[in-house]
């Protein structure tokens, strides 16, 4: 059922908009609720590295804080910016008032 899966976070602690910066399997992991919808994803600019978790969320886009890349946080798409590779990201599922990343 919740195979793989790891819990990171309650979700009672990240209400839509807010973003929680975890480790999960020793990866820099960046979790985002966008309008009540959790989603996950590496906190490793596709450019140069910087957190995400330090950028700035609007809406479902991240934006880096280091030289402005902007990705999607569903798909981890790059969207603008400096050239860059996607990000990854991660299965996410929340069971009661637990988040939890699949890993
Ligand atoms: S490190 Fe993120 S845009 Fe350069």
């Amino acid at each position: 059922m919740l195979e793989g899966f790891v819990p990171v976070a309650a979700a009672s602690e990240l209400p839509p908009g807010a973003m929680k910066r975890v480790v999960v399997g020793g990866e820099r992991t960046l979790v985002v609720n966008v309008g009540g919808d959790f989603y996950a994803l590496r906190d490793v600019c596709g450019h140069a590295g910087a957190p995400l978790s330090t950028g700035d969320l609007t809406g479902y886009v991240i934006e880096c804080p280091l030289h402005y890349a902007c990705f999607d946080v569903r798909t981890g798409k790059l969207l603008s910016g400096p050239v860059s590779g996607d990000v990854a990201t991660y299965q996410v599922r929340v069971e009661g008032d637990t988040v939890y990343v699949k890993r």
